[in-house]
């Protein structure tokens, strides 16, 4: 038997997949009580009505191909940003678009640039296209923005191999942020041959006053993508839609690379009627902040220290009693998301819930903080 491992390309020989938490289906399947599911930051407040009222009425066309194009959600899209549709590319999730962009524009030689902690579809983008991640260190953990991205060390870190750097703004898994005003003066300071994403996949849960998205400086960097996503703040995570908006020629050379019919016909259904059903989102995002600040609260009653979070989750520091209290809470049919493999072994991530979801959680966690 031949080694197959072996005739893989070398980025794809080195990579591990990613790794997307517990097995739920199967633990589901055990539990004797309906699991708190806290671990992939998914919405608890579910999709607009409409948009699942669309999705539904798309299957009956499930025998023909959905519309390669997107026309009418890229147009609604356009519409809401106000940009040219031709700006526009969709994806199925926003993770095939970050995985998309490692493979059109970085290659063996090459160097793409992220930060310590940031999302793990970068490296992993990043290696399957065989081109070298320089990761630039993260904001110390005694800081305002505790592990957050430190955009004087990303700016560093490019070199003139870089063909692309990918930032979150918030990130994940740390709910931090940059402001405004910080992104700004770095992205003046990349050369222009070197793309910089800007991966927005929690930007509508953010309040905070200094953050601003990168969407209105599209006009004045061609270098710039940035990513949104309908699984988050949308509610849509099992439909998998995302997009990226950029210069038209970025757009048109991602373009050639898209598997043709990468959206389904009930995402792309679902997503427009979402964006059409604003009070519904507003009433998600909502609830989103009173129940992270709740949360947040709760915790730091209880001695945890949570960062600072602009997104529907937190990264919350359990110490050497972490693997513990996972497993703990997992057997209380609880689930966190782990952190070891961000290198946070000392961390768990909680995906803010609604008042009943946190309560439970709360509730579980003081039987388990001894
Ligand atoms: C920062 C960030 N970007 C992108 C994604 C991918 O989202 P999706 O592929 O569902 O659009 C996630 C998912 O958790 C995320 O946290």
């Amino acid at each position: 038997m031949i080694e197959v491992q072996s005739l893989a390309q070398p980025g794809i020989r080195a990579l591990r997949a990613y790794d997307p938490g517990h097995d739920l289906v199967a633990l589901r399947r055990a539990a004797p009580q309906p699991l708190l599911e806290l671990g992939s930051n998914e919405n608890p407040y579910g999709a607009s009505p409409q948009a699942v009222r669309a999705a539904i009425a798309a299957l009956d066309s499930a025998h023909v191909y959905p519309d390669p194009l997107g026309g009418d959600l890229k147009r609604a899209l356009a519409k809401q940003h106000g940009v040219d549709a031709a700006r526009i590319l969709l994806g199925n999730g926003s993770h095939e678009l970050l995985m998309q962009f490692a493979q059109v524009f970085a290659g063996v030689g090459d160097e793409v640039v992220a930060s310590q902690y940031g999302f793990a579809v970068y490296a992993l983008a990043a290696q399957a296209a065989g081109a070298a991640l320089q990761l630039a260190p993260a904001l110390p953990r005694h800081h305002a923005m505790p592990r957050g991205h430190d955009l004087d060390a990303l700016r560093a870190a490019i070199t003139p191999r870089t063909r692309l750097v990918y930032l979150a703004n918030p990130n994940n898994p740390t709910g931090t942020w940059y402001s405004a005003a910080d992104f700004e003066t770095f992205l003046a300071d990349v050369p222009a041959q070197v793309l910089v994403v800007v991966d927005e996949a929690y930007a509508e849960f953010v309040d905070a006053p200094d953050y601003a998205s990168a969407l209105p400086l599209l006009a004045m960097h061609p270098n710039l993508i940035v990513t949104r996503t309908f699984s988050k703040a949308h509610a849509l995570a099992g439909l998998r839609v995302g997009f990226a908006i950029a210069h038209p020629e970025i757009i048109a050379v991602l373009e050639r690379v898209r598997e043709s019919f990468n959206v389904n016909a009930p995402g792309l259904a679902a997503a427009e009627a979402a964006l059409g059903d604003t009070a519904h989102l507003a009433a998600g995002v909502a609830g989103n902040r009173v129940q992270r600040q709740a949360l947040a609260e709760a915790l730091r009653a209880r001695g945890l220290v949570a960062s600072p979070s602009q997104t529907n989750f937190l990264l919350v520091e359990f110490g050497e009693a972490t693997a513990r209290i996972e497993a703990a809470l997992l057997a209380r049919g609880v689930i966190l998301r782990p952190m070891g493999g961000y290198g946070l072994g000392d961390c768990l991530r909680i995906t803010v819930g609604t008042a009943d979801d946190n309560a439970r959680l709360l509730a579980a966690l003081d039987e388990v903080l001894v």
